[in-house]
């Protein structure tokens, strides 16, 4: 009498940032934002929901901790939501929900979760069109709504709930040469969650209202089009700004938010020295509400990187850290260290860690019972 369903569902990293909200409770966002969803199998949540006549109440697992729903009102918004489009669930539900990954490091586990969350009880109620099911993911964590497609997705601000959803924009098979490295600065919680650091943003930021209505819309039909004929320099470069833009509105909100570290703007030293020297943007960077960077580049720029990056961040065993993924191995460029010598300056063992990941595919359901 107990029907169960697992899914599992991906992370996904803005390019263009969502900050900032029109409707606190039905987390309408302020602009458009686009994502690059990154592969299943390095990043994900899984999660299973089971049904039974049989259970007293609904039950939230989280990473192996029972949590009480009713302290969590996104969770408990979004259940009534789906109840309230299947009226035909009576029974009580248990959630058991993991992420791969440190929850609240920055690195988009509420995007996931909330993704994954949606995934399995659409799978177990038959709800399967991914508007309504992005609607519904969005109402979980706003980035959430991004996870539930593959590819390169942009969501839509829209003018209200039914009118605010993200659309695929390219699948996950449009750019293969596309890689994404994640260097982990910190996985320890961050300080401000993005939540209330938006709404304090959206409250004292002047910049916040300029970005919104006068910067987003012409990146966001500049980084689509960057996307759908794969000119990365164009992408890199509108990928760069819109995270520096974004940090900016961070500390022009009162009182400030500082999320990226010392380390996060060496890193940034490093990527623009390295563009330097090879003459053109071969490599991106973004980061979110933490101090951890997402680095884009071309699967030809992996090794000669990686070798800068091995030398100003050295990691021990870094070949385990790339998941299984041979690093391509380069002769060490004693000019490009060099060069690169005199633009950054770091101390050693800064980076807790490194994954080496692609654009991926959208939710997927494990297991149905
Ligand atoms: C910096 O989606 O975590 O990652 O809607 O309040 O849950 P809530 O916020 P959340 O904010 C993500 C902010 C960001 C940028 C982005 O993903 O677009």
């Amino acid at each position: 009498q107990v029907k169960k369903v697992t899914a599992r569902a991906p992370v996904n990293i803005a390019v263009i940032k969502y900050w900032g909200k029109n409707d606190e409770k039905l987390i309408t966002p302020i602009n458009n934002s686009i994502s690059a969803t990154l592969s299943i199998d390095d990043l994900c949540a899984t999660t299973t929901i089971s049904i039974s006549p049989m259970y007293q109440a609904d039950q939230f697992w989280l990473n192996g901790e029972e949590q009480t729903i009713s302290e969590n009102k996104r969770l408990s918004h979004c259940l009534q939501k789906f109840r309230a489009l299947k009226s035909e669930i009576k029974d009580h539900l248990k959630i058991e929900s993991h992420n791969n990954f440190p929850t609240a490091a920055g690195l988009a586990s509420s995007a996931a979760g909330y993704a994954c969350l949606i995934s399995a009880l659409g799978s177990l109620f038959g709800i399967s069109d991914s508007k309504q099911l992005s609607i519904l993911a969005r109402q979980g964590s706003g980035s959430a709504c991004r996870s539930v497609y593959g590819g390169f997705v942009e969501w839509f601000a829209g003018n209200d709930s039914e009118t605010s959803f993200a659309a695929q924009i390219v699948d996950e098979n449009h750019w293969p040469s596309l890689r994404v490295i994640i260097l982990i600065v910190n996985d320890k919680e961050k300080d401000v969650p993005s939540t209330s650091a938006m709404k304090r943003s959206v409250e004292t930021s002047e910049l916040i209202r300029h970005r919104a209505e006068n910067v987003v819309p012409e990146r966001c039909k500049k980084m689509r089009e960057a996307i759908k004929t794969k000119d990365f320099e164009k992408f890199a470069e509108l990928t760069m700004k819109d995270s520096n833009q974004f940090h900016a509105i961070a500390q022009d909100t009162y009182p400030p938010v500082r999320y990226m570290n010392d380390v996060s703007w060496s890193i940034v030293s490093l990527i623009h020295g390295y563009n330097d020297f090879v003459g053109s943007t071969k490599v991106a960077y973004t980061f979110d509400a933490g101090p951890n960077a997402v680095l884009f580049m071309e699967e030809d720029q992996v090794g000669k990187f990686m070798i800068a990056v091995n030398h100003f961040f050295p990691i021990n065993q870094l070949d385990c850290l790339f998941r299984g993924q041979p690093i391509p191995k380069e002769t060490i460029n004693q000019g490009m260290i060099d060069y690169l010598s005199k633009k950054i300056n770091i101390k050693e063992d800064s980076l807790k860690g490194i994954i080496y990941t692609k654009i991926g595919c959208g939710p997927k359901i494990a297991a149905q019972e």
